[in-house]
């Protein structure tokens, strides 16, 4: 039998003061298909996704590696999701984030994405964590400022202009 292929971070389930962050599991296909769908969550990410494209990716969401569903303690509720993808970036650590709307302002993100760094911080050691927004996406950077993270580099992407922001050891 060949050894697993599959990494020594993945998967991993963190647990937060509100949220506990985990791989995607069955139940959770709705909330994210409503992320991949909802024109606020999708203003800056190049607009909704096509309902094809949604069909094909409904299944392959289900323990993706990577991909963490942000669930409320509270009640179990998806509220969001995090990425995490090692190399994504010329050997960068990249780290994206969405929320269901109604869920914005509650300081949710702020909390995965902490907790997300912390943990790639030891997990995947040695590598940078960035995030990549659109320059008009003013929630998202607003985040990230918070958390201390710099801007690095700015380019077009997706016929968009991108900031590039380092998440720093200091600051996570
Ligand atoms: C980017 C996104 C995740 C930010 O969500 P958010 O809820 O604004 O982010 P935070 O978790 O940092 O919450 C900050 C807000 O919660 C409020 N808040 C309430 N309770 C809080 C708490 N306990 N701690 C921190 N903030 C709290 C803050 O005051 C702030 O409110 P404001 O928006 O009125 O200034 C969200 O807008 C989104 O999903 N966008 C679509 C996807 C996207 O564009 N992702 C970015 C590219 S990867």
């Amino acid at each position: 039998m060949p050894a697993t292929s599959r990494p020594t971070w993945w998967p991993r389930t963190l647990t937060t003061r509100r949220l506990l962050l985990r791989p995607v599991e069955p139940g959770d296909v709705p909330a994210h298909s409503r992320l991949w769908t909802d024109a606020e969550v999708r203003r800056h990410l190049g607009g909704p996704v096509d309902a094809e494209v949604v069909r094909a990716r409904e299944p392959l969401c289900v323990g993706a590696q990577g991909l963490l569903s942000a669930v409320r303690r509270a009640d179990g509720r998806v509220v969001g999701s995090v990425l995490v993808e090692p190399d994504a970036r010329d050997g960068r650590t990249e780290v994206s984030y969405q929320l269901l709307p109604e869920h914005w302002g509650h300081g949710y993100a702020r909390e995965a994405v902490t907790a997300v760094a912390d943990w790639v911080e030891v997990a995947v050691p040695g590598r940078d964590l960035v995030a990549v927004t659109q320059e008009a996406n003013t929630r998202s950077r607003r985040l990230l400022e918070g958390l201390g993270a710099v801007l690095v580099d700015r380019f077009v992407e997706f016929g968009s202009p991108q900031v590039l922001y380092r998440l720093p050891p200091p600051a996570r």
